[in-house]
Formats: structure tokens, C-alpha cells, sequence
């Protein structure tokens, strides 16, 4: 097998050149043929080799802990003093869509908590409306923890991709708008 390999390989890389000349498509692919070849040839030798020396490495996902520390360093209230909005009705209006597309699911439509797709997932989501929620009126703490998030299963939003104006959007949106139509604040 290795000498027909050898043998193709010294075939293509002619025809690979001469193929050069004449037309675009086919170069490419003649020229690869005798790389792969020798590939093939190599390959199971140098497998057999690494199988010895170490494992396959696994994919392991961050630890969820440690995570959660690195966001808490990261942290800073100051992050959000620079952003404005023209008006609270803007900041609201984008604090509904960014509760739509990323809280929503597990907090529910309306922040109930407690739904399908998080019971689905083993998660707790508690309800966010309730009357003398220990967040109300804590926009500070809400912002922080949404950021951070927290290893029973709420997303650390501050490493995991939405921003600081988005998250001042959101703890807009659940403190001035969805906690009082839902408790008549
Ligand atoms: C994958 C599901 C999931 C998503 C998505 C999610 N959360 Fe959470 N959230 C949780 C869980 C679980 C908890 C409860 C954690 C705990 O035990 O303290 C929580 C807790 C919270 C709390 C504190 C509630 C309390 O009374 O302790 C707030 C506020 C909150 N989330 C806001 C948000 C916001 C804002 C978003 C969207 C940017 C969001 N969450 C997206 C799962 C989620």
C-alpha cells in the first residue's frame, strides 16, 4: 500500500502541475491528492504513536463556581455610570426586548418564574414580582446580580454576552414597568 501511495502520490503532483497551467477548478484538487496520500500513509503510524502517549482530551466546560468569583471581580457599579438615555420610555422599551430574548424563558412572560423550560433544565426560577421582593427598589443590586449571576443556575450575563447598557435596560424594565403592572406599584 505505502509504494501505490508513493506511486500516486508522484503521479498527481505532475498532474497537479501541469493541471496549473491549464484550467482554474481542477488545480486545487490534483494538487491536494498527493498530500492526502502521504496522509493516509502517515497517518495510522503517528495515531498509533499518540494513542500510547495520552488520552484523547475532552472538552470540559468552565467551572460554574469559579465563573461566577471571576464575574464578582469583574464587577463594578461604576460600569453603568455612563450611560444615558434620551427618555424612560426608550430604556424601557429596550429593557422588554432584552427580557424577551433572554429572560423570558426561564423568568416567564410576565416574571413568574417557574417555567417549562426551566423546570425542564432541574431549575428553580422564583417569581420577580412578588410583593416585597428583597430586590425592589435596589436597582444596584439587580444590575450586580444579573451581571454576576448566581450558581443555582441564573446565567452570568456580564461574561456571557449582553451588555451593561442592555442590562440597565432590563432592571429598568423589571423594577418600573413589569414589578408594578404586576403588583400595582
Ligand atoms: C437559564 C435560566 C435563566 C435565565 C435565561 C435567566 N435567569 Fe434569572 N434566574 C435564574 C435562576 C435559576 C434564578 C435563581 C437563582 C437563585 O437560586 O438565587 C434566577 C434569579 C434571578 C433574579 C433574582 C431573583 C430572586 O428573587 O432571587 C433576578 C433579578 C434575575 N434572575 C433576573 C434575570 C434577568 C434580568 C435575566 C435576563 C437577562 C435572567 N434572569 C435570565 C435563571 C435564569
Amino acid at each position: 500500500m505505502g509504494a501505490g501511495n508513493r506511486m500516486a502520490g508522484g503521479l498527481g503532483r505532475r498532474a497537479g502541475r501541469g493541471g496549473g497551467r491549464i484550467g482554474r477548478g481542477r488545480i486545487q484538487v490534483r494538487s491536494r491528492a498527493p498530500q492526502r496520500a502521504l496522509l493516509a500513509a502517515l497517518l495510522p503510524a503517528s495515531l498509533g504513536l499518540a494513542a500510547c502517549e495520552r488520552s484523547r482530551p475532552e472538552y470540559e466546560p468552565p467551572d460554574r463556581a469559579a465563573q461566577i468569583e471571576q464575574a464578582a471581580a469583574d464587577y463594578s457599579p461604576a460600569i453603568f455610570d455612563s450611560i444615558t438615555w434620551p427618555a424612560d420610555s426608550v430604556r424601557a422599551f429596550d429593557g422588554n426586548v432584552v427580557y424577551a430574548t433572554y429572560c423570558r424563558n426561564c423568568h416567564g412572560q410576565l416574571g413568574e418564574g417557574g417555567t417549562e423550560y426551566a423546570v425542564g433544565r432541574g431549575l428553580e426560577v422564583p417569581s420577580i414580582v412578588e410583593e416585597g421582593w428583597a430586590y425592589d427598589a435596589e436597582p444596584d443590586s439587580v444590575r450586580r446580580l444579573v451581571f454576576v449571576g448566581h450558581v443555582e443556575g441564573m446565567p452570568t450575563w456580564g461574561v456571557a454576552g449582553i451588555t451593561p447598557r442592555e442590562i440597565d435596560a432590563v432592571t429598568h424594565y423589571l423594577l418600573e414597568v413589569l414589578r408594578p403592572e404586576m403588583i400595582g406599584g
